[in-house]
């Protein structure tokens, strides 16, 4: 079971090896990363490549780490109780309450899965240690009931986080780490491939052009990321904008069309115009 990358899917060596190193030690596998380079989509690409079903837990503010175990539904069984009295067969075995979460649902799959907790610094502080011993023992103990749920089959496990908080270091201790590097011009040429095959070089190549001079912009409030470039050169494309729209002629250097595709705030294009302004005023 060794992760090459897709056909969907662009994996450099270092992230196939932390893959592969975590798939190895069994440990969970922390991927952190700007915004859109791929982390949420790893996950699913190498469930997808070892063939095992992908279970997603998309984090929350207000998640907490307890409904990723069970939760007990005690609204429900009073609701039943009033309909059809206390004690209704349905009523009285609390395992009717109990409703599953993700990790659960995990551990007691009938074959290996993989599992997903996504964005897991939108918790709140308490939330990564609080699945601590469930991670690592890969069991819980469901008091309601009272019994031991224990993992059949260790899923491999990734966890994403966009570095918003930092993460408790006895969480850390217990993962193998990744940090996915902000794709250079190579790889986000060999990604772009991926979604857009026939895309012209010409244009490709002014498009990632501009891309790069507006990420390096100093000051930028929010740098586009890898699914803004694709969200404009599909733009690009659909509109039919022609490359010379994109390439500084002599004589005239314009605001590339679409720019709204790749900055997202009006301080971030006004700084952008003033440097495209500059470059005009240099010639
Ligand atoms: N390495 C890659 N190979 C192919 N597509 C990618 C890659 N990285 C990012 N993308 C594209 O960017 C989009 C956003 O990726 P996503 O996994 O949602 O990012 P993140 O979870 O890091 O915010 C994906 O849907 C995909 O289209
Ligand atoms: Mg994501």
């Amino acid at each position: 079971m060794k992760f090459q990358g897709s056909d969907q899917y662009v994996a450099t060596q270092d992230l196939m090896l932390a893959v592969n190193a975590a798939v190895t030690l069994q440990r969970p596998l922390l991927v952190k990363g700007e915004p859109g380079t791929g982390k949420t989509m790893l996950a699913e690409e190498v469930a997808r490549a070892l063939g095992l079903p992908l279970l997603q837990w998309h984090i929350k503010s207000t998640t907490k780490a307890q409904q990723g175990l069970y939760e007990y539904d005690a609204v429900s069984r009073l609701r039943d109780s009033q309909l059809a009295g206390a004690d209704s067969e349905r009523v009285r075995d609390i395992r009717n309450y109990i409703v599953r979460g993700v990790l659960w649902q995990a551990f007691t799959s009938d074959e290996p899965t993989a599992l997903l907790i996504d964005e897991i610094d939108k918790a709140d502080i308490e939330f990564p240690n609080d699945l601590l011993r469930e991670l690592d023992r890969m069991e819980f103990y469901v008091y309601e009931t009272r019994e031991l749920v224990k993992a059949r089959h260790r899923p491999i496990v990734f966890i994403t986080s966009n570095n918003e908080k930092d993460l408790p270091d006895a969480f850390l201790r217990r993962c193998f780490f990744h940090y996915i590097k902000f794709p250079d011009a190579d790889t986000m040429r060999s990604i772009v491939d991926v979604h857009f095959p026939g895309l012209k070089k010409e244009l490709l190549g002014a498009a990632l052009k501009t891309f790069y001079d507006v990420r390096n912009l100093p000051g930028l409030k929010k740098k586009p990321s890898t699914s803004e470039l694709l969200d404009w050169l599909k733009l690009l494309v659909a509109e039919d904008i022609p490359l010379e729209a994109l390439q500084s002629q002599d004589d005239k250097v314009a605001v590339p069309p679409l720019v709204g595709a790749l900055l997202k705030n009006e301080q971030d294009v006004t700084l952008f115009e003033k440097l495209v302004f500059m470059q005009r005023h240099n010639r």
